[in-house]
């Protein structure tokens, strides 16, 4: 116990209490909002580990790129179908009203982003074991995330 320095507890803590803060603030994983939440993190948990291993952060490894990228190609359609017009839904989310003020605009992006991960899934299963020839269509997919979310995501 000594062995626990009181700088460390505070730590903890001030963790628990911030995780705590956010859990009151996730929306009902049932919900359509909850639902595509998901969806979105584990579009993240696929394209983080892509990025670092083409960035040397993460160890390059052909076969574990491979999988993700078959991943991101599995869940391309998955979050849109959680996108009913809103509503009266108060659940936390970060959808801008243009997602149903523009849904033409959306549905293009929708486009775009699919067809950068299919472009990135060719790449891969031609130069699986090349890094250099997968960052371009890498980046393509990211700036397609990024494009939706600056038109909109909050
Ligand atoms: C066609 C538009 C579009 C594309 C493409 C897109 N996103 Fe998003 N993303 C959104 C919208 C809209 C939200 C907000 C959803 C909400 O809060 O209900 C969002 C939310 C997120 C979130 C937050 C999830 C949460 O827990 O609140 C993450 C993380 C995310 N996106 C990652 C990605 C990644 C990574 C990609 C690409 C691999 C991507 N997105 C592609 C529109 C998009």
């Amino acid at each position: 116990m000594s062995h626990v320095s009181p700088l460390k507890l505070l730590g903890l803590t001030t963790l628990s209490i911030l995780l705590t803060a956010c859990g009151s603030q996730s929306a009902d994983p049932d919900s359509p909002e909850g639902q595509r939440q998901a969806a979105f993190t584990r579009m993240l948990n696929s394209s983080e580990p892509l990025d670092g291993m083409l960035r040397g952060r993460l160890a390059f490894d052909a076969d574990i790129f491979a999988a993700h990228v078959q991943r991101l190609v599995d869940m391309a359609d998955t979050p849109w179908e959680h996108f009913p017009e809103p509503g009266d839904s108060r659940q936390p989310n970060a959808a801008r009203p243009t997602v149903w003020s523009d849904a033409d605009g959306f549905a293009n992006a929708i486009e775009r982003y699919q067809l950068a991960v299919a472009e990135l899934a060719a790449a891969t299963a031609e130069q699986g074991d090349d890094p250099h020839a997968l960052r371009a269509p890498l980046t393509q997919v990211q700036q397609a995330c990024r494009g939706c979310h600056d038109d909109y995501r909050r």
